[in-house]
């Protein structure tokens, strides 16, 4: 076995010496040292069957060999990294890795360029919420504090809930396919406003109820600064005895200065929607130009961002409530708008368009 011992030392030391490259080596390494198929990493689990008289002077000399064989192999390794670059000190850490040469070792006898293995690697690029989802979370959260509950309901709607318990005449222009999205083969359409979902709440709940219905909405509409096909809107109702269009007022007030501030004015002007009456536009100051007026705002100074009302009388029948026992408010925001208005983004296309270089500044 001494035999043998010297005589793989001396093969070793040949095959390291033709070895030219970093690869080469490697192979080198493996042949001789490598875990599993190691000649001298074989020899030395063999060492157990020797005679135990036999054992200590064999086990020195095998260990001897080892090291020496490491050494011929850091050694041919550093003149072969003196004519390369980088790749060749990644290969450094590999070598003193796996044959567990120390570091002060690998530190001296390897003089490699300036690379500090010891950096922390690059940290992921973590994402951050969507500026309408976030302007959501701070929405729903203000009216969680008012005492409402959250709601929710399907993108795909029948024309009942469409359009019919919310009271449209069926001559509406919003039934019209030139404003919403219907699927083809069936009587199924994209729900254009989350409105649908008070029906089915109040369908499944007795009154009192208050809610909230954050949600997403699809109109067959223009698309310019201020539109988009898609976009989110935050519904809310309540409906309970002596409910009048002046809690609608206090509750709006209450909501747009808390999520902007004192400061923030709220302008209510006569509208029309089927299912409320009376019905009211809701605007905020335009945040863009602070009231001044801007292309965002059509030079108003103000922006729409919802629609209100107390609630239609044939409504509460649709669903199963008595109009002379209780009434309600209900309305519902553009989330998109708010957005817009809280981060000062004079474009609704820029919140959908991917634009990485928009979304990192949220
Ligand atoms: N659904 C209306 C829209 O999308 C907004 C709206 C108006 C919602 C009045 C309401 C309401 O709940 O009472 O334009």
């Amino acid at each position: 076995m001494e035999e043998e011992l010297r005589r793989l030392r001396a093969e070793a030391e040949e095959e390291v010496r033709a070895a030219n490259t970093p690869d080469e080596l490697e192979t080198v390494r493996i042949h001789f040292l490598g875990r599993k198929q190691g000649r001298l990493k074989a020899i030395m689990s063999s060492l157990g069957q020797l005679p135990a008289e036999l054992r200590p002077e064999i086990g020195q000399l095998a260990q001897r060999i080892v090291r020496e064989v490491q050494e011929l192999l850091v050694g041919r390794w550093t003149a072969i990294a003196q004519g390369q670059g980088p790749r060749v000190i990644a290969h450094r850490v590999h070598l003193r890795d796996q044959i567990g040469v120390s570091d002060t070792l690998t530190a001296t006898v390897l003089p490699g360029p300036p690379i500090d293995v010891t950096l922390p690697g690059r940290a992921p690029r973590l994402g951050s919420r969507h500026p309408v989802l976030s302007t959501l979370d701070d929405m729903v959260a203000i009216f969680l504090g008012l005492g409402y509950r959250v709601a929710e309901g399907p993108e795909v709607e029948d024309y009942y809930y469409g359009f019919q318990a919310l009271n449209y005449p069926e001559s509406h222009p919003a039934i019209d396919e030139q404003m919403t999205f219907y699927l083809a083969g069936c009587d199924l359409l994209l729900r254009s406003q989350t409105s649908t979902v008070q029906i089915r709440t109040m369908e499944a709940e007795p009154p009192p109820v208050a809610y909230v219905v954050p949600g997403r909405c699809f109109r067959r509409d223009r698309v310019d600064a201020t539109h988009y096909h898609t976009f989110y809107q935050l519904e809310g109702f309540k409906v309970a005895e002596g409910i009048t269009f002046a809690d609608l007022k206090g509750t709006l007030v209450a909501f747009a200065r808390a999520l902007f501030g004192d400061w923030m004015q709220v302008r209510l002007r006569p509208d029309f929607f089927p299912f409320t009456e009376p019905s009211a536009e809701f605007a905020l100051t335009c945040t863009i130009c602070m009231g001044k007026g801007c292309k965002t705002c059509s030079q108003t100074g103000w922006m729409e961002v919802g629609g209100c009302g107390v609630i239609d009388e044939n409504v509460l029948r649709n669903v199963g409530y008595d109009p002379e026992q209780v009434s309600g408010f209900a309305f519902g925001f553009g989330i998109d708008r708010f957005a817009m208005l809280r981060h000062q983004v004079d474009d609704i296309r820029l919140l959908w368009s991917g634009d990485m270089r928009f979304l990192r500044q949220f």
